[in-house]
């Protein structure tokens, strides 16, 4: 048999074994959410690589990892299938509970260094393709490590207080004035991906601050400095381009050559970096549009410039 008609009869063969399934995915009356669909939204949620401590080489997804803020050590928790130490007894609702209003199974209130205020815009089919995807790995018995915060944060009724007078979450709608790839990138980048957990700076109560979005902020998780994102040519990243975006998004190499470092290599390496080109690019044309602020941010802040310090 010669070279092409192996390779059509392959293909036939190929075409066979997959049409049924691409079938059952496709049909309307089978929604069950699908797991590689749930990865996907994993990776552009940045891999979660809070609940993963990777320094002590532990378990994938097991928790134990401290995230300094200035509120106090958190401990990310074990979000592996396992019963008793992770969330393999949560429902459906339990899990989109918690995503989009941040209550645990038995009414605690998380704190929102677990960035439900972000999360509570990811729609319903992608959080259960989430929840999916994460029921499908292997569960892990861990226990979580009591937190380690300053007083009175992290308390319940501090927490209630912060959630009825100080959170105001807004869901994400669509605006039909922008094309559908501008959508796709502002509902990557305020629900998924999270941008703005870091980027934007916080008020004394730990609230973003809207009239800051994306402007950069000093106090970052970890004590990080997360810079300026908006297209302010001299304090944000006015200066790149599309592709300098999409590029950094995927490799983490800034247009001057310099290596990211710190959370957003994390976050670009277990999760930004599996992006589909078409999803980078949506990003870097949302980024691109956001009304530039100007806020200038230097690691040390007797450095800084006339400008407010946040
Ligand atoms: C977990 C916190 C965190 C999240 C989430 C995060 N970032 Fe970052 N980002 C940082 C930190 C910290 C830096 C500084 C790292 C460095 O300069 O090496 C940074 C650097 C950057 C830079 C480089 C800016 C410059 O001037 O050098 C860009 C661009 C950027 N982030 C975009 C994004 C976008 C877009 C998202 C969402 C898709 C995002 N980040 C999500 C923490 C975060």
């Amino acid at each position: 048999m010669n070279s092409r008609r192996l390779c059509a009869l392959v293909c036939w063969y190929l075409l066979i074994l997959c049409s049924p399934l691409e079938a059952a995915e496709e049909s309307p009356v089978n929604l069950a959410p699908n797991i590689s669909a749930g990865k996907y939204l994993f990776q552009a949620a940045g891999g979660c690589s809070c609940h993963t401590d990777t320094k002590n080489n532990s378990a994938f997804l097991a928790g134990g990892r401290p995230i300094e803020t200035p509120f106090g050590t958190f401990y990310g928790t074990n979000i592996t299938p396992d019963p008793e130490t992770g969330i393999g007894n949560w429902s459906d609702e339990d899990f989109i509970r918690a995503m989009t209003q941040g209550l645990s199974p038995e009414g605690n209130h998380y704190f929102p260094v677990f960035p439900y205020t972000s999360f509570q815009r990811i729609s319903r089919k992608d959080l259960l393709a989430l929840k999916a995807y994460l029921f499908s790995l292997p569960p892990v018995r861990q226990k979580n490590l009591p937190h380690d915060l300053i007083l009175p944060f992290g308390e319940q009724y501090a927490m209630m207080f912060w959630k009825n007078f100080v959170w105001s979450p807004e869901p994400f709608i669509s605006n039909p004035e922008r094309t559908e790839s501008w959508n796709r990138g502002e509902y990557l980048a305020q629900a998924l991906a999270h941008c703005g957990e870091c980027h934007t700076p916080r008020n004394l109560l730990g609230a973003l601050k809207p009239e800051m979005h994306f402007a950069g902020s000093k106090e970052g998780p970890e004590g990080e400095l997360a810079p300026n994102i908006t297209p302010d040519k001299e304090t944000g990243i006015g200066s790149w381009n599309k592709v300098d975006i999409s590029y950094f998004l995927q490799n983490g190499m800034k247009p001057d050559g310099d290596d990211v470092q710190g959370l957003m290599g994390e976050v670009i390496e277990l999760g930004y970096q599996h992006l589909l080109e078409e999803d980078l690019d949506a990003l870097a044309e949302y980024l691109l549009s956001l009304t530039p602020i100007s806020n200038e941010l230097r690691p040390d802040s007797a450095e800084n410039s006339e400008t407010e310090e946040y």
